[in-house]
């Protein structure tokens, strides 16, 4: 596991960005694993403003997002946070860009669905945020290290941070769709990226402490390439700093 420490969250933001640029520059196919949330947003403006820079094509890229909300309102979706913040100012093409449909009448058959789609060809590498709490994607707290796409109960501490994405008249949901920890697992390259410091407690167990269910993102330890991108005040509680390298060294 590899501890990036930027100096700030637009380098960090910068950083990550690299990453997900030279993954598509080396394939304009990629299949690209997304993350929503406001860790990603500064990520995806960046992505932006390189890949228009750079002339890079996303248009052959394949893209699924980790999670969506269960009978959400179509302006709090997923799917309309990322038009807004990713798909609608690069060329993706709108059938490449996969987000679980939190809408379907048969929440299992659609887990089932989206597990099978993203199994077809893997996911080269899969970005992702941390949850103060552990979860990544909505595998939250306890979820077991073996699942695979499943319809999750929000945690409340998930409900209560996620509140300020939505409107006053509308509702937090209680449940989503999200890919699960086996299938974060079997990405061939993980970023994860965390910023400030409410995270950095979270982190250090995360990546110092025990690999143990009850902080889902422990399980990363287990997996052979994983960047972790951070800010100073979210590595605050990291231990053994000196494993850790800075992006400009
Ligand atoms: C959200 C998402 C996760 C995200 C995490 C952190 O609820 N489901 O994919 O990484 O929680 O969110 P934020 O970046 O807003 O702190």
């Amino acid at each position: 596991m590899k501890i990036v420490i930027c100096e700030s969250v637009d380098e960090a933001a910068h950083a990550a960005a690299e990453v997900i640029i030279a993954q598509v520059a080396k394939n304009s196919a990629s299949r690209l694993g997304l993350a929503t949330g406001s860790t990603v947003e500064p990520i995806y403006k960046e992505v932006v403003n390189l890949g228009r820079l750079r002339n890079i094509s996303f248009r052959a890229v394949t893209t699924f997002n980790l999670d969506e909300y269960v009978s959400v309102a179509k302006e709090d979706s997923y799917r309309a946070t990322m038009e807004k913040l990713l798909f609608s100012h690069l060329d993706f093409v709108s059938k490449n860009t996969n987000i679980p449909n939190g809408a379907s009448h048969n929440l299992l058959e659609e887990a089932g669905r989206y597990e099978r789609l993203i199994q077809a060809g893997g996911i080269d590498l899969q970005l992702l945020g941390i949850g103060r709490n552990g979860h990544i994607g909505f595998n939250e707290p306890g979820t077991p290290f073996e699942r695979s796409t499943h319809v999750a109960k929000l945690a409340k501490a998930t409900r209560e941070a996620n509140t300020k994405f939505f409107g006053h008249s509308s509702v937090m949901p209680r449940e989503a769709i999200t890919i699960g920890l086996k299938t974060i697992m079997s990405a061939l390259e993980i970023v994860v990226v965390a910023f400030g410091s409410e995270k950095a407690s979270i982190v250090a167990q995360a990546f110092e402490g025990q690999v143990v269910e009850d902080v889902p993102a422990s399980v990363l330890q287990r997996h052979p390439r994983v960047t972790v991108i951070l800010d100073r005040s979210a590595a605050g509680e990291l231990q053994h700093i000196s494993r850790s390298v800075s992006f400009r060294a």
